[in-house]
């Protein structure tokens, strides 16, 4: 099975990257994450001033990480002098470097890492919300490389179609999306007190939680500005939430806070799983993902769930969540035409798939 995919003069031989944070931090992280199979690699951002992390700074729920990091803690020099120079010895995937945050760092650190990469990240997160400083930002990159750019958007920047037209006419190539989401907060109840956060209080959320967020953001910047290069990112865990980023725009993507719920060889666990996905709906490469369409599927007319008795095991579950009181069982499931609201939720937990929709005429 063909899991390539290549944009912007770049090949990676699958879609997965690590996403920038603790598991892309120095050199060791690197080689590990080429022995998982990444398809392509991305570093931890580097930047010019030394980051204060406040400790712990690192929650994990069942759902979603929380974190207080800032960005590399390693100095920019060591990046410069040691470790960018020794990975590269033996590159053989694409090298995305992420860099942050103003346009005088652009100035400084792009020209010191030019030679080692075959793209940039950008990371926005600690510049606000103006537009215009961030097409500044672009544009300082642009005078010094010509290699890919890719701006991430964070989740707070409040209308990322603007972000994309504003990028697109700055120079760059394309958008990561997204950063974590927040502020958001931990409250330990035992010594009522805020265990992790920075000095506000605040974290910053990911993993699969903001999924649904991360999966809006690609799909609107893809559709505000087709020419971009989406790299999704926010909450996969399995390489069927490859698949579903894929089609919502994106032509490869990240992951980190799976990795760091679930363990680190969740990469090579999912790039291993793709082919299998990829077979079960249809599809004979990433490539042909890529390159769908999506369709809106927006249903008006009257549409009842059925059963299919074989696969119900009668756990219940359909008639305890039903929010319109429409399920009875007088020994069977039965949905109550006058009360049954159509909402889909029984279809959408049934563990069975035993529920579905029939159109009514
Ligand atoms: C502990 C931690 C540190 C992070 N550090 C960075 C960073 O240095 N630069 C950056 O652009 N994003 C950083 N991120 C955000 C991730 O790269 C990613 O955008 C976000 O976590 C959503 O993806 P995920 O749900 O797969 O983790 C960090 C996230 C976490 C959890």
């Amino acid at each position: 099975m063909n899991l390539k995919t290549s944009f912007d003069g770049m090949t990676f031989n699958n879609p997965l990257m690590p996403a920038a944070g603790p598991l892309n931090g120095d050199l060791e992280k690197l080689r590990f994450l080429v022995e998982q199979g990444c398809g392509g690699i991305t570093t931890k951002t580097i930047s010019i001033k030394k980051p204060k992390i406040p400790k712990p700074c690192i929650y994990g729920d069942k759902t979603f990480i929380m974190n207080s990091e800032l960005w590399s803690e390693l100095p920019y020099q060591t990046w410069i002098d040691e470790i960018l120079p020794e990975y590269v010895k033996d590159k053989n995937r694409p090298l995305i470097i992420s860099l942050g945050y103003s346009k005088e760092d652009m100035e400084f650190l792009v020209p010191k890492v030019e030679k080692f990469a075959d793209a940039f990240e950008i990371s926005t997160h600690y510049v606000g919300t103006d537009l215009s400083v961030i097409q500044d930002t672009v544009k300082a990159i642009r005078k010094n490389t010509d290699k890919p750019i890719y701006m991430k958007i964070s989740p707070h920047i409040p209308n990322p179609e603007g972000f994309a037209k504003a990028i697109k006419q700055a120079g760059a190539n394309g958008v990561v999306a997204i950063n974590s989401l927040g502020p958001t907060m931990k409250i330990d109840i035992d010594s009522r007190e805020i265990i992790y956060g920075n000095d506000k209080g605040f974290v910053w959320t990911s993993g699969p939680a903001i999924k649904p967020i991360a999966l809006a953001t690609v799909y609107k910047i893809k559709q505000a500005e087709p020419s971009l290069t989406v790299i999704g990112v926010g909450g996969i865990k399995t390489a069927d939430d490859v698949i579903e980023f894929l089609l919502a725009g994106a032509s490869a993507v990240q992951m980190l806070s799976s990795a760091l719920l679930m363990g680190k060889t969740l990469y090579s666990k999912i790039i291993e799983a793709l082919p299998k996905a990829l077979k079960k709906y249809g599809f004979s490469s990433i490539q042909e993902v890529i390159d769908s369409n999506l369709e809106k599927h927006v249903v008006y007319k009257r549409s009842l769930p059925v059963l299919d008795e074989d696969k119900c095991i009668d756990c219940m579950l359909c008639q305890k969540i039903c929010p319109y009181f429409a399920i009875d069982y007088p020994g069977v499931i039965t949905f109550n035409p006058d009360k049954c609201f159509e909402c889909g939720l029984c279809i959408a937990k049934c563990p069975t798939n035993a529920i579905s929709f029939k159109e009514e005429g």
